[in-house]
């Protein structure tokens, strides 16, 4: 049985000895002690899991570890830098997109995958991005104006205008 021995997450690398077909949530939580990708549906469905590889967004349930150990891994633990969140994080915290919190950081993965791939989404765009993240508290339509927020935020720090 292949093993992988070694991945980068959160920029950094990281020593593991695990078999290859192991889910890389299982990984992350098991063997990295990194909880904040939850553990929802395990069948792929719920999107609670979600984490990026590379640029894209991947179920980490369902993701056998050794088809992503050559990608750079990112978990919503890595998403803070020197003590300020990321600006999704904080469009989360000032839209209120949460209740529970439960599906809040694969949310906010998947919405940072869709914003690489679609930097300045439609409301449209959004919904079918996040169309596979499900929130039993039924927040959506704060998740998509925090998505929202992060797009406009990010256009306008690119057109070279203040950012709040
Ligand atoms: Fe991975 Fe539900 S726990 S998609």
């Amino acid at each position: 049985m292949a093993r992988v021995t070694e991945l980068t997450v959160n920029g950094a690398p990281v020593a593991v000895d695990v078999d290859a077909a192991t889910p890389l949530l299982s990984v992350l939580r098991e063997d990295l002690g990194l909880t904040g990708s939850k553990i929802g549906c395990g069948e792929g469905e719920c999107g609670a899991c979600t984490v990026l590889a590379g640029d894209r967004a991947v179920r980490a349930c369902i993701t056998p570890v050794g088809t992503v150990a050559d990608r750079p891994i990112v978990t919503i633990e890595g998403l803070a830098q020197d003590g300020r969140l990321h600006p999704l994080q904080q469009a989360f915290l000032d839209t209120e997109a949460f209740q529970c919190g439960y599906c809040t950081p694969g949310m906010i993965m998947a919405g940072l995958g869709l914003l690489t791939a679609c930097p300045d989404p439609t409301e449209a765009e959004i919904v079918a991005g996040m169309q596979g993240n499900i929130c039993r508290c039924g927040t959506y339509r704060r998740i998509i104006r925090a998505i929202q927020q992060a797009a406009e935020e990010r256009v306008a720090a690119r057109a070279g205008e203040a950012v709040p």
